[in-house]
């Protein structure tokens, strides 16, 4: 991780670093960034014990945009919002988020690339820097509609592999981080995928498609997948956040999910909690997830099934 070890100017990380020792010396328990207060202990608390400081900065960083979000959530009108495309809005709030992810990004990873969805503050480093993958409201038609569930989601990716996220929902205060190696947690718990086949007795998300949505599979495939979830499972879940969607799957609150034309903003953080809860993620077709977007999430035992669905007239 060259990268972060290298930074040497004054990076926040290190100011984060002496005050919390000097914090941990005067019994003092918070910590100031410049911008940010928190409480280093209570933030650690809700990560692993072997969290890094860079796990501890991107959890600290999407807990303090999230109070802007809940905050702001109320039902929006459609001329008080951008559409980016038909059935794709921005609002103003997808905006401020991304800005203050950006700006702590920034202080604290000054050598890092930054892909944004709202394309607030993105730049190109190094080529082989690090990448930060941000999406500030996972979940936006939700949030303009004052529906309360929607994440703000932040991944670093190294040599093409994600290998730090976290999800934060807001609304629920539930902070989900996982790092490479290092296993998946929800507020400080481990998580693990329930690993349940019983197909009588699980619970699948999926995305409803906008038209145009689905590519990977013709749509017909992918509508009788959904037929087959509501003809065999105890129910299919549309719940509007591809990212706390995945993150379900990590938990165990879903046993599988899938959805199409999804992007590293939306999925990648999410993407690692199912890994390193022991769980499977790959393209529709069982392979290796391609820039396509198409995601196919599940519990090892189920994510044969899933993909059986989506193989169409040979399925
Ligand atoms: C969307 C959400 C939604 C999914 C869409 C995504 P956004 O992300 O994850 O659940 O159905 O495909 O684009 O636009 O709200 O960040
Ligand atoms: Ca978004």
């Amino acid at each position: 991780m060259p990268f972060y070890r290298d930074v040497t100017v004054e990076n926040p990380l290190d100011v984060m670093k002496a005050s919390r020792a000097s914090a941990m010396r005067s019994g003092r328990n918070s910590v100031s960034l410049p911008g940010f207060r928190m409480t280093s202990s209570a933030i650690s608390a809700r990560l692993s014990p072997s969290a890094s400081p860079r796990l501890i900065t991107l959890a600290s960083t999407v807990v303090k945009a999230g109070e802007t979000a809940r905050a702001s959530l109320k039902r929006r009108r459609v001329t008080e919002m951008v559409s980016k495309a038909p059935r794709d809005y921005q609002t103003e709030i997808d905006v401020t988020v991304e800005r203050i992810i950006v700006d702590q990004m920034v202080q604290a990873f000054p050598a890092y690339s930054i892909k944004g969805e709202e394309d607030v503050g993105n730049r190109v480093a190094d080529e082989n820097a690090p990448v930060i993958y941000i999406d500030p409201i996972d979940g936006t038609t939700n949030f303009a509609w004052g529906i309360p569930h929607f994440g703000m989601t932040i991944a670093i990716a190294e040599a093409g592999t994600i290998v730090a996220g976290v999800v934060y929902d807001p609304m629920l205060d539930e902070l989900f981080s996982a790092e490479l190696g290092g296993g998946a947690y929800l507020n400080g718990e481990r998580i693990v995928c329930v690993h349940n086949a019983d197909i009588e007795n699980v619970v699948v998300g999926a995305g409803l498609p906008v038209p145009g949505q689905v590519k990977a599979v013709p749509e017909a495939v992918y509508f009788d997948a959904l037929k087959r979830l509501m003809a065999n499972t105890a129910g299919v879940r549309r719940l509007g956040s591809a990212a706390l969607s995945i993150a379900y799957v990590a938990s165990g609150r879903l046993d599988g999910f899938f959805e199409d034309g999804l992007s590293m903003h939306d999925y990648g953080a999410a993407a690692l909690l199912v890994t390193e809860a022991g769980g499977r993620v790959s393209a529709f077709n069982g392979g290796p997830v391609t820039a396509n977007g198409d995601i196919l999430a599940g519990n090892m035992s189920l994510h044969p099934w899933l993909v059986e669905g989506l193989e169409g007239e040979r399925g």
